[in-house]
């Protein structure tokens, strides 16, 4: 099996951006964790990030095919990007949404998700640690799914 792992703008920034939101661990060690989390079930991690919303469009669409499934934190674009969504549901592809923070728990504007309308479900508001969880439960659905 494998899984697309999904980051979007200003992501690339972790570690330093808003540490007292976003936490101290980088890009880096989520990516890393990721594809060991991946491995010790079996499965595959492939991991991009992209700050610009066509890439990340792109990349959605290439995972067709490809990939079993998507991890995506699309940060910002989570609340204006019905491109995004769209390329989501074209594919076809179980999705799991992450987000660091709690979006809930922040303004408004954050409380707006269009990717939620696509996916599977969605964790926020256990930082890094998201990621791994959402890995787990993409593998433990596609082990249920067939
Ligand atoms: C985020 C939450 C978004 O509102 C924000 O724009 C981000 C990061 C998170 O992981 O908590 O860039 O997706």
């Amino acid at each position: 099996r494998s899984i697309l792992v999904l980051n979007g703008p200003n992501l690339n920034l972790l570690g330093s951006r808003q540490p007292e939101v976003y936490g101290r661990v980088t890009l880096k060690m989520i990516d890393t964790n990721c594809i060991a989390q991946g491995k010790s079930l079996g499965a595959q991690v492939v991991c991009q990030q992209s700050n610009h919303e066509g890439v990340l469009i792109d990349a959605i669409h290439a995972a067709k095919g490809c990939h079993h499934g998507i991890v995506v934190n699309a940060g910002a674009y989570t609340h204006t990007s019905i491109a995004l969504m769209d390329a989501l549901a074209s594919v076809e592809l179980p999705c799991i949404e992450v987000h660091l923070s709690n979006i809930h728990a922040r303004e408004d504007f954050r409380q707006v998700s269009h990717i939620s309308k696509v996916a599977l479900g969605q964790i926020c508001g256990f930082g890094s640690l998201g990621y791994t969880m959402a890995i787990s439960a993409l593998i433990a659905h596609l082990e249920e799914t067939g």
